[in-house]
């Protein structure tokens, strides 16, 4: 519809590219993510997203909140705030995060940010020059690439199996590049139910990450939107919990605990980093919604926030099962997949040769949809394989679309072969 008036409009008589920045010129949509737009309008089983089920949002409490802090603290709650955000918010989450990983946290420790998407770009701006090296995992998030590329260092992807990045390679790598004179400055992790691979990083892997940060002397970044949602397994404590020098910048967020719409999220940090991260922040937007925020305060001191998460995962787990249980049924032999005990997505690997890009429109028009692989690396180079969501539509949905995809890659694997 957008597009359909963008193109009525057309781009007039002006040079409209002109005015660009070329950090804006360098820009680019993604393809797919056009591709993707169509899906969202039609019949089609979409394993492609990547939000939260609506049924999930605590819809009750957060009216049953709002008039609360309407009644008794619109002063505050209406009113601009500090950049770091709302002071009771800001105690509740070091507390929280005290109770819940055992990390010892104070409020000066906090800083609230409008979603995590915000504390990557701030990261970016804090401590990235251009051409300062960044490791991330192959594949990793891809708003995170884009978020960082932004500020022009060279990303390098290490590669991972079931338990998250392989440290080892990477200690390869870091050996590799001070043999050069290279210094990493940061490394980047999804740490638990990844996305896009769904796996964790186990605890021997976090506990050897750290002790490489201090001997390669980096800072890690580690982002945890996923680590409340665990439906079997044991939990492992964030990478944050075994971090004695203040080298863990921890980003958690409301957006899968609450409800992504509140544009809510946090960085745990050392002071020193917060103190500058808060100095980039302030000339973007002064402060982070603070009704949204007093919300979320009273929905986390309320203990709204412990009663909720296990509503959330009872709800996810029979999606996972039902994405597990079919993929297992219908995959043809050669599709390899992750087995997450948490999060939200599943991490398909198809045989050489198959590009799951140019799959795509043979995979819309059987009436599934999945998110290619390749946008996920930082190079781009690997085009075999998927990501596939459980948690937005229902198990009958999730099956029909699994056993749709099924057929495509059998078809596919089968041509490759011929
Ligand atoms: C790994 C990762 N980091 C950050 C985000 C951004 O989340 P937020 O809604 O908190 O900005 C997402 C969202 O899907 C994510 O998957």
């Amino acid at each position: 519809m957008e597009e359909k008036l963008m193109k009525k409009l057309g781009s007039g008589s002006l040079d409209f590219e002109s005015f660009f920045s070329e950090k804006a010129l360098g820009m680019k949509a993604s393809e797919v993510r056009e591709l993707l737009k169509l899906v969202e309008s039609s019949d089609i089983i979409s394993l492609a997203g990547g939000l939260p089920a609506p049924e999930t949002f605590p819809v009750d409490v957060i009216k049953q909140i709002a008039v609360d802090v309407l009644e008794n603290h619109a002063d505050k709650a209406l009113q601009y705030g500090t950049t770091k955000g709302f002071t009771p918010l800001r105690l509740a989450l070091a507390r929280w995060m005290e109770k819940r990983y055992g990390i010892p946290m104070s409020k000066v420790e906090i800083m609230i940010v409008a979603g995590s998407q915000q504390a990557l770009d701030l990261i970016g701006r804090t401590f990235v020059n251009p051409g300062d090296i960044i490791i991330v995992e192959a594949p990793t998030y891809l708003a995170a690439i884009q978020a960082f590329k932004y500020y022009d260092p060279e990303m390098i992807g290490i590669p991972m199996d079931d338990e998250g990045m392989r440290v080892d390679v990477l200690e390869e790598k870091l050996e590799e590049l001070r043999r050069k004179g290279k210094r990493v400055k940061l490394v980047y992790t999804v740490s638990t139910f990844q996305n896009p691979a769904g796996v964790t990083m186990s605890l021997e892997r976090r506990k050897k990450l750290i002790e490489l940060a201090s001997e390669y002397n980096f800072l890690v970044v580690e982002d945890g939107p996923y680590s409340e949602l665990r439906y079997s397994g044991e939990q492992v404590p964030p990478i944050k919990h075994f971090d004695g020098e203040g080298r863990v910048i921890y980003l958690g967020t409301f957006s899968k605990i609450l409800a992504p719409g509140m544009r809510l999220g946090w960085v745990a940090a050392h002071p020193h980093l917060i103190r500058k991260m808060e100095i980039a922040k302030q000339s973007i937007d002064l402060c982070t919604n603070t009704l949204g925020q007093a919300i979320a305060w009273k929905y986390v001191e309320e203990g709204h926030l412990d009663r909720h998460i296990p509503e959330i995962v009872n709800f996810y787990k029979p999606r996972r099962d039902a994405m597990l249980a079919a993929l297992e049924e219908y995959m043809p032999e050669g599709v390899r997949w992750t087995k997450p005990e948490g999060g939200m997505f599943v991490w398909a690997t198809l045989p050489e040769g198959i590009d799951t890009k140019l799959l795509m429109e043979k995979a819309v028009s059987r009436g599934v949809a999945y998110v290619p692989g390749e946008a996920f690396f930082v190079h781009r180079d690997v085009k075999n394989t998927m990501r596939l969501n459980f948690t937005y539509v229902p198990e009958d949905k999730i099956r029909e679309g699994v056993k749709r995809l099924a057929e495509v890659l059998d078809a596919e694997i089968k041509a490759l072969k011929a």
